[in-house]
């Protein structure tokens, strides 16, 4: 099945309907303008199309040059285990490594880890983890 390649932002709507067939928003609460406002700030999106129709992204905040944080792979579950999410973040990777970005990253969803094991990512070392923010943000006064 061809699949054709693009580095601009997806339509409103499809992206958010692919957002949302992951189950991530019942957390997050993004409504489409949001969502949309975040992709259009990524250093690098991609957007995969199948006979039209969006069938997966990818996207890449980053500063450029020294991180870069890969977010967002996502494919249609239709379209899921036919090879569209590695080409994804193999271009997505590859986009990193021609800037020469030195600290690539990425959160694994659960039970994805084996996914960007193969593609070589390693996971984060037990007393090096990656850490997540839940609490509140301290008042300026505070945190002085
Ligand atoms: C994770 C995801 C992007 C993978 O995309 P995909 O197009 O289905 O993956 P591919 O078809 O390229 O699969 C590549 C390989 O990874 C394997 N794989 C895919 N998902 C896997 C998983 N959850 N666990 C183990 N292996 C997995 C496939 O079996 C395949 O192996 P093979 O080539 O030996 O058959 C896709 O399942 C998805 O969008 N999931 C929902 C959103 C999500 O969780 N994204 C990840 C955010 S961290």
């Amino acid at each position: 099945m061809e699949l054709q390649y693009r580095e601009s932002l997806p339509d409103q709507h499809a992206y958010f309907a692919l957002f949302e067939s992951t189950g991530w928003n019942r957390e997050y609460g993004l409504t489409p303008e949001e969502l949309h406002a975040a992709a259009g700030r990524s250093w690098f999106l991609l957007a995969v199309y199948r006979q039209g129709r969006l069938a997966g992204t990818g996207r890449v905040v980053s500063d450029g040059v020294l991180h870069a944080l890969i977010v967002d792979v996502i494919v249609l579950p239709e379209c899921q285990g036919t090879g569209i999410g590695t080409a994804i973040l193999t271009r997505l990777i590859e986009r990193c490594r021609a800037a020469r970005i030195r600290d690539v990253q990425l959160f694994c969803a659960r039970g994805k880890a084996p996914f960007y094991r193969r593609l070589g990512f390693t996971d984060r070392p037990a007393d090096a983890p990656g850490m997540d923010f839940k609490g509140s943000p301290a008042p300026a006064a505070e945190a002085s």
